[in-house]
């Protein structure tokens, strides 16, 4: 079933094309940093390899552009999708995990500028807690509720070993979280409404490629 959310205060955009909206705000962005000025709906589908008409579509959904002449203006639409797209309202986030892959997420510089920042971190472990070099607030996991509700955040990394990925799921939404990306390879549940999630399986993915290799050697 495809999901709706409301993404302005009159418009209900399908999530499919937010998914295609934020490779799309993705790629002008990189098109605006080579100095591109316009494209045309043609050359943004070349580009995405989606067809015109949905790119069109898309961008309708976040109302009118305004008159950009022949094609896209590119820093008019990168503007556009940023505003409409809600990236403008910066997110708090957290992450729970602080293992390899939490301390890596930690220290990654390419997120920041992306509509959200990282405002807290939590672990289960003390060890993990006392020795971390970041200046991000950690806190133990017992603290997620409290901390989540007080600091107002937003969205939720979850990156603990799979067995412990719905607990900390469970508390995040306890705590009022709105969206949830998932790292641990397992499937996590949130109620209805109020909370979005999307799931990363690395392994997953890997697996699907292989799959589609096959046996075939090149
Ligand atoms: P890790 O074992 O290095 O770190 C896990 C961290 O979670 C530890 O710091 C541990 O203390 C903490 N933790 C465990 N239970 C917790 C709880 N209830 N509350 C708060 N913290 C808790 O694991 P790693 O490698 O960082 O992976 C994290 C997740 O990402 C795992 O689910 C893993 O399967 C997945 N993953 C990891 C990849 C990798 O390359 N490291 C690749 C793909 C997926």
């Amino acid at each position: 079933m495809v999901k709706y959310f409301t993404i302005t205060m009159k418009t209900s955009i399908p999530t499919p094309a937010i998914i295609r909206l934020c490779s799309l705000y993705q790629l002008v962005c990189r098109m605006e940093k080579e100095g591109i000025p316009r494209a045309s709906s043609t050359e943004l589908a070349r580009r995405t390899g989606l067809p015109a008409h949905t790119i069109r579509k898309d961008i309708s959904f976040l109302g009118e552009i305004g008159d950009t002449g022949a094609g896209y203006e590119i820093s008019r639409l990168r503007n556009h999708l940023f505003s409409n797209l809600g990236l403008k309202r910066e997110k708090k986030a957290c992450l729970v995990g602080l293992g390899r892959l939490g301390a890596a997420i930690l220290a990654s510089p390419n997120l920041a500028g992306e509509g959200f920042r990282i405002a807290a971190a939590f672990d289960s472990d003390v060890n993990k807690l006392e020795t971390i070099k970041t200046a991000i607030m950690v806190f133990p996991s017992h603290e997620i509720v409290d901390i989540v509700r007080k600091m107002t955040i937003e969205l939720g990394i979850i990156a603990v070993p799979a067995d412990h990925a719905q607990e900390i799921a469970d508390r995040l939404v306890a705590g009022g979280i709105r969206g949830i990306l998932n790292i641990a390879p397992t499937p996590i549940t949130v109620p209805a409404g109020g909370c979005f999630v999307r799931n990363i399986d690395i392994a997953g993915e890997l697996r699907i490629l292989s799959a589609m290799i096959g046996n075939k050697k090149a």
